[in-house]
């Protein structure tokens, strides 16, 4: 990979240097359509344009109170989910955060140029928070500043994700021009990549709150693990909006998630599933959006049994990850200390 530092693309003789996605998801809770529709979709569709980067951030997790096993179990889990849903570790590389020591480093020295009142003003905190800030961990306090160590220890052009993550990228970008102004150029200013559809799939019981993982109520989400029974179940008893009509709009928010959800897994666009569906009335339409849902998960959970049944092939794919992303880290933290003074180089 040798070739890749220097291959900006600005000379007339240098290949264009494809850009460089990174993104992060956290092993924890049972992964959902939004999960799937909002971020790792994406990951994939997009995987052969793009240099990319992808990483289970298990020390994010830690910033909520996790067990030992559960803590391992979710990691393995999620790479093979993330494998089943199509990342193809030849295209990408696939690694988990805490194999790579570099990432708290970075974040240490991040939170050296990050304000305090930025951090206390990041929403998911607060949510997470839940007006408990004098219990939660400091962890979930600068849980943001990890993030954009991850971000920026990669030279990240692009970030991947969902709505909820465009503030944390958007304090990536301060953080990393004030390290520039303050020690010259270092990072790279990276950019959120949100779709303007599948960004904020809501919960089927109350479609003003998102789908979260961490939601109380199990009908809120379909989980990517969920059976077609179970799928067949909560899409039938997903809340649905005064009316009969199969539209969407700002007075028909349960209607709008059902055909943004529709139009994303059947790959049309929201005005299409509205025609198809004109004058048929909410039954038919929910019962055609569970069976499209059902045949959609259905080759995504076909493999993921498969690869549970070896635990060994995502341990010895996710090794390899890491030792390729060390090699860039590495680097990059040679040049980010000798910027700030610390680590050596003092003769
Ligand atoms: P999380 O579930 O918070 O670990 O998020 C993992 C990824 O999924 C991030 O890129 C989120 O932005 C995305 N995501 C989470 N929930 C949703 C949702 N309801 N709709 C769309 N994207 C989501
Ligand atoms: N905070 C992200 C989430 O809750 C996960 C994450 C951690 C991430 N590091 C990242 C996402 C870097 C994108 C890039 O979903």
């Amino acid at each position: 990979m040798g070739a890749e530092r220097g291959a900006t693309g600005e000379g007339p003789h240098l290949p264009a240097r494809r850009k460089r996605v990174f993104s992060g998801i956290q092993p924890s809770g049972s992964f959902h359509i939004g999960n799937y529709l909002g971020a790792i979709r994406n990951w994939v569709d997009q995987q052969a344009a793009y240099d990319n980067v992808f990483c289970i951030v298990d020390l994010h997790a830690l910033s909520l109170p996790t067990t030992r096993e559960g803590l391992s179990g979710n990691i393995l889990h999620l790479a093979n989910v993330l494998l089943a849903s199509g990342i193809d570790p030849e295209q990408s590389i696939l690694f988990v955060q805490s194999d790579v020591r570099e990432h708290t480093e970075l974040c240490w020295l991040l939170n050296s140029v990050t304000q305090f009142g930025d951090l206390r003003r990041m929403t998911q905190f607060k949510d997470k928070a839940g007006g408990k800030d004098e219990q939660v961990s400091a962890a979930l306090f600068v849980y943001p500043v990890l993030q954009a160590a991850d971000i920026l220890l990669y030279d990240t052009d692009l970030v991947p994700v969902g709505e909820d993550q465009k503030q944390h990228i958007e304090l990536t970008r301060d953080v990393a021009a004030r390290f520039n102004a303050r020690y010259g150029e270092t990072f790279v200013l990276p950019a959120p990549d949100i779709k303007p559809q599948g960004a904020r799939i809501m919960s089927l019981d109350d479609p003003t709150k998102k789908m979260s993982k961490s939601d109380p109520s199990a009908n809120a989400t379909v989980a990517l693990t969920d059976t077609p029974d179970t799928i067949r179940k909560k899409i039938r008893r997903a809340v649905t909006d005064s009316g009969s009509d199969v539209i969407a709009g700002p007075d028909k928010p349960a209607l709008t998630n059902l055909l943004s959800i529709f139009a994303l897994f059947a790959d049309l666009t929201v005005p299409e599933v509205e025609t198809r569906y004109a004058g048929k009335g909410y039954g038919a339409f929910k019962a055609d959006l569970a069976e499209l849902v059902v045949e959609r998960l259905a080759p995504i959970q076909e493999r993921l049994a498969e690869l549970e049944a070896d635990p060994a092939v995502a341990a010895r794919l996710l090794a390899e990850g890491a030792e390729r992303a060390r090699l860039r880290a590495a680097a990059k933290m040679d040049e980010v200390r000798d910027r700030v003074g610390v680590g050596g180089g003092r003769s």
